[in-house]
C-alpha cells in the first residue's frame, strides 16, 4: 500500500489511440475525401486575396503542388515572395516561365532561397541569412511536406524519421528562429499546412522517432502523426504566446485547449482552419494538453533550442493584442483542393 509520503501514482500514460478516436479519425478522414467539394461548393474558386502590396511571404515548398500556386498566387496579389526550396534552379525555371507569360515586362517579385529541411543545419543557415538582413518576415508558409507512401522507414542526417523531420521538426525550428524577423513584420503570421489525416495520428512521446522497433512504421503512421505533433507543438506556441500577455491567458489556455469552439465570427489568435475555410476544431487527441506539453519539450530538444526560445526570441514582456482576425489571405488555397491549416499569429508588443 502506498504511504502518504509517497508520490501519486503516475497517470498511465496512452500508448496508442481508443478506438472511438480512432473510428471518428477513419470517419472524418473519409468523410472529407467524399464531400469535400460539395461542402466547400458554395466558396469562390479561386477565393479572392486581398491586395498584399508591402507584405512578405516565404512559402515553403514552392516548386510544386500547392506550394506553387500559393506562390504564384500571393506574387500576383503584389507580395513579395521568397520561395524557400531545396531546388533552387527549378525555382528559378518556373519563375522564368511565370516571367514569360506576363503581358507587362515588370519583373516579378519573387526571390529564391534554398532551403532543405532534411537538415537542420540548412534550418539556421536560411533563418540566420534571413533575420540578419534585418528584413520584416509577414507571412511563413510552412507548406513542404512528405508523405512517402510505401517507401521503407528513412533517416535524415540528422538522425531523425523523415516525415516527423520534414513536416514537423523542421518547420518548429524554422517558425522559432523566425520569430525575431515575424515580429519586425507584425501583425504577422505562421501558417502551417496540416492535414485531416493528423486525425488517425498518435504521437507515442517515449518514441516520437520511431526507433524503439515497438510500433511497426508505416508511412501512413509516419505521416499522421508528423502532422499530430505540428498541431500539438503549434498549440503550445499559441499559447505561450497568449501567456506571455498577461494572467487571463491562463484561463484561454483552458479555453483553447481544451473546449474552443470557436464562433464563426472570431477568428483567434491560434485557428485550424478547415476545407470550408471556417475554424473548426482538430481531433480530441490534438486537444491532449499533456501529450502536447511533452511534444513541446521533445521537438526543442530534438532540433536544439532552449525551452525559453520564444521569451527570447522575442524579448517579450507584455502581449497587446490578443486576439487578431485572420484575413482573407488564407482563403484562395480552396482552389487547390487543400484542407487543413493552422495558424499562428504574431503580433509584437
Ligand atoms: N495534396 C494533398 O491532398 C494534401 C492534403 C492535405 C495536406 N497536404 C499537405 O500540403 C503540403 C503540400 O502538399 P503537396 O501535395 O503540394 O505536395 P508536393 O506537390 O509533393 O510538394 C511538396 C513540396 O515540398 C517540397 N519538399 C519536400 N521535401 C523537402 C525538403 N526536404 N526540403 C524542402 N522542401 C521539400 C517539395 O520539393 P521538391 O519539388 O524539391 O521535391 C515540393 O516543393 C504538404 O505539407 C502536405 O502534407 C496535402
Amino acid at each position: 500500500m502506498a504511504s502518504a509520503s509517497s508520490p501519486p501514482p503516475k497517470k498511465q500514460e496512452k500508448k496508442d489511440l481508443g478506438w472511438m478516436e480512432w473510428f471518428k479519425g477513419w470517419y472524418d478522414l473519409i468523410f472529407e475525401a467524399c464531400f469535400q467539394k460539395i461542402m466547400s461548393r458554395h466558396l469562390h474558386n479561386p477565393l479572392p486575396l486581398p491586395p498584399l502590396d508591402g507584405k512578405t511571404c516565404i512559402v515553403t515548398g514552392s516548386t510544386s503542388g500547392i506550394g506553387l500556386e500559393m506562390a504564384r498566387q500571393l506574387e500576383e496579389s503584389g507580395a513579395h515572395v521568397i520561395m524557400a526550396v531545396r531546388n533552387p534552379i527549378a525555382a528559378n525555371e518556373l519563375i522564368q516561365k511565370w516571367q514569360n507569360r506576363r503581358t507587362d515586362s515588370a519583373p516579378l517579385n519573387i526571390d529564391v532561397m534554398e532551403l532543405d529541411l532534411l537538415s537542420l543545419e540548412s534550418v539556421t543557415r536560411f533563418s540566420e541569412l534571413w533575420n540578419s538582413s534585418g528584413k520584416p518576415l509577414n507571412v511563413l508558409i510552412n507548406n513542404a511536406g512528405i508523405f512517402s507512401i510505401g517507401e521503407p522507414q528513412k533517416f535524415s542526417r540528422d538522425g531523425y524519421e523523415r516525415h516527423m523531420q520534414v513536416n514537423h521538426l523542421a518547420p518548429a525550428l524554422l517558425s522559432l528562429l523566425l520569430l525575431p524577423s515575424l515580429k519586425r513584420g507584425a501583425p504577422s503570421r505562421i501558417i502551417n499546412v496540416n492535414s485531416v489525416m493528423h486525425a488517425i495520428g498518435f504521437v507515442d512521446t517515449s518514441d516520437m522517432n520511431f526507433t524503439s522497433g515497438n510500433r511497426k512504421l508505416t508511412s501512413l503512421k509516419a505521416y499522421s502523426s508528423s502532422k499530430l505533433a505540428q498541431l500539438m507543438f503549434c498549440r503550445k506556441v499559441c499559447l505561450l504566446m497568449l501567456l506571455l500577455k498577461d494572467r487571463e491567458a491562463q484561463f484561454l489556455q483552458l479555453l483553447i485547449l481544451k473546449s474552443w469552439k470557436p464562433k464563426s465570427e472570431e477568428w483567434p489568435v491560434c485557428a485550424y482552419i478547415s476545407y470550408k475555410c471556417r475554424p473548426m476544431n482538430p481531433s480530441k487527441e490534438a486537444h491532449n494538453v499533456n501529450t502536447s506539453h511533452i511534444v513541446w519539450e521533445k521537438t526543442l530538444d530534438m532540433v536544439g533550442l532552449p525551452s525559453n526560445i520564444v521569451e527570447m526570441s522575442l524579448q517579450w514582456k507584455r502581449f497587446d493584442n490578443g486576439l487578431l482576425s485572420v484575413d482573407e489571405m488564407m482563403l484562395f488555397y480552396l482552389d487547390l483542393d487543400l484542407k487543413y491549416y493552422v495558424t499562428i499569429s504574431v503580433e509584437a508588443a
